[in-house]
């Protein structure tokens, strides 16, 4: 029998299954607005028969946006726009989730296809960024931040609750908070970019405070009864990783003390400078040992794509939840192909009735 295609019960919500499709960025919307290229992008993948479907990242301000096309909820018509996609994704039995997050330093960049790199000092299309110090990431994004005062981090805080009371407000069923890969929550927790001197900054505990204070509001409007989640990056692969481990296993201890109910298992991106052991499944260990020390259930990405390391992460205990990204831009359809791979009985029923019905016949 499939480990992968058990269901997976976190707070009241039910996945049909260990699959999810992570957030990944469409960089197609325009000032924050998604559109038709959403709507149907999203619709597809939760028909595909994957159990939860999470929204790409989307800016709690205008600010917060990595690039000019990236998708937003600061205001009640953007998050209106998300409705007919919540409806799409529950009507494909899969879960609606979506991610909130903020870039910090790394905003203000050109879309992926363009470049991928700041815009250009003086182009209008830019703007200000910001981040807890005036240090730029470096390599293609070179632009100094405005270190922020203690207003603009409540405000940024203020910003995250905003943004999840719209998007309950929109029908979304799970919440995973962008505290990784180097955007503004991650840059506080990081040494690279963190160097303050008041109490958001220096000892692990002040590097924390962002991030917890932030779950803390979030935690008090989002519903108790639906998944709270986190993306985090619990190391740099930047040479100093066991301790950066044993700092963040710590702070997932906390985040699960405040209310988190699982934690995206995920790298810092917090330096160019960064070694990262890129192959199959590979942090796969990683989260494992997230999973065991902190106590806390886990999801991960980054080359799970095929069903037989998929099936083995969950199977070792590795995972709780598997995160397939590109996998499923190649093949929006592949819980389907999972599931005749591992056999799985009748695996046409991963899709929808018009789909599975003249599959399971001929
Ligand atoms: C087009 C694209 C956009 C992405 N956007 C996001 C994002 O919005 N938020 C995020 O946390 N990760 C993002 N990622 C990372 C993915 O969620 C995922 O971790 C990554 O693709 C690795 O998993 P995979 O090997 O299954 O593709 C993005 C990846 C891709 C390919």
């Amino acid at each position: 029998m499939s480990a992968l295609f058990q269901p997976f019960k976190l707070k009241d919500v039910t996945l049909r299954n260990r699959i999810a499709v992570p957030p990944m960025c469409m960089y197609s919307a325009n000032d924050g607005l998604i559109n038709d290229w959403h709507q149907v992008h999203l619709a597809a993948l939760a028909r595909g028969g994957a159990g939860l479907v999470i929204v790409e990242a989307t800016a709690v301000s205008p600010e917060g946006r990595i690039t000019p096309g990236c998708a937003g909820i600061w205001n009640d018509s953007l998050a209106q726009a998300f409705v007919p996609v919540v409806r799409a994704i529950k009507a494909a039995g899969a879960v609606p989730g979506i991610q909130i997050g903020h870039a910090g330093r790394k905003a203000s960049a050109n879309i992926p296809w363009e470049g991928d790199d700041h815009i250009a000092e003086g182009n209008p299309r830019g703007w200000q960024t910001i981040a807890p110090s005036a240090i730029a990431f470096g390599a293609n994004l070179p632009k100094v931040p405005k270190a922020m005062t203690l207003d603009d981090i409540s405000r940024v805080r203020n910003d995250f609750v905003a943004a999840a009371r719209r998007a309950r407000d929109a029908g979304f069923e799970w919440l995973e908070l962008h505290f990784a890969h180097g955007y503004l929550a991650q840059s506080f927790f990081s040494a690279h970019s963190n160097q303050r001197a008041d109490q958001y900054g220096g000892s692990v505990e002040n590097r924390s405070r962002f991030l917890l204070e932030t779950l803390a509001a979030v935690r008090e409007v989002w519903p108790e009864h639906l998944p709270l989640t986190a993306r985090f990056g619990v190391l740099e692969f930047d040479g100093r990783d066991e301790q950066t481990l044993t700092e963040s296993i710590e702070l997932a201890r906390r985040f699960k003390e405040g209310g988190l109910d699982m934690l995206s298992v995920s790298i810092g991106f917090s330096t160019p400078d960064a070694n990262i052991p890129w192959g199959p499944a590979f942090m796969g260990p990683i989260a494992k040992r997230v999973r065991g020390e902190a106590g806390i259930p886990v999801a991960s990405a980054w080359g799970f794509g095929t069903p037989d390391l998929a099936e083995k992460s969950i199977r070792d205990q590795q995972l709780d939840l598997v995160m397939v990204g590109k996998a499923h831009l190649a093949n929006p359809h592949w819980s389907y192909h999972a599931a005749r791979e591992l056999k799985v009985e009748r695996p046409s029923w991963t899709l929808p009735a018009p789909y599975a019905h003249w599959l399971e016949r001929y």
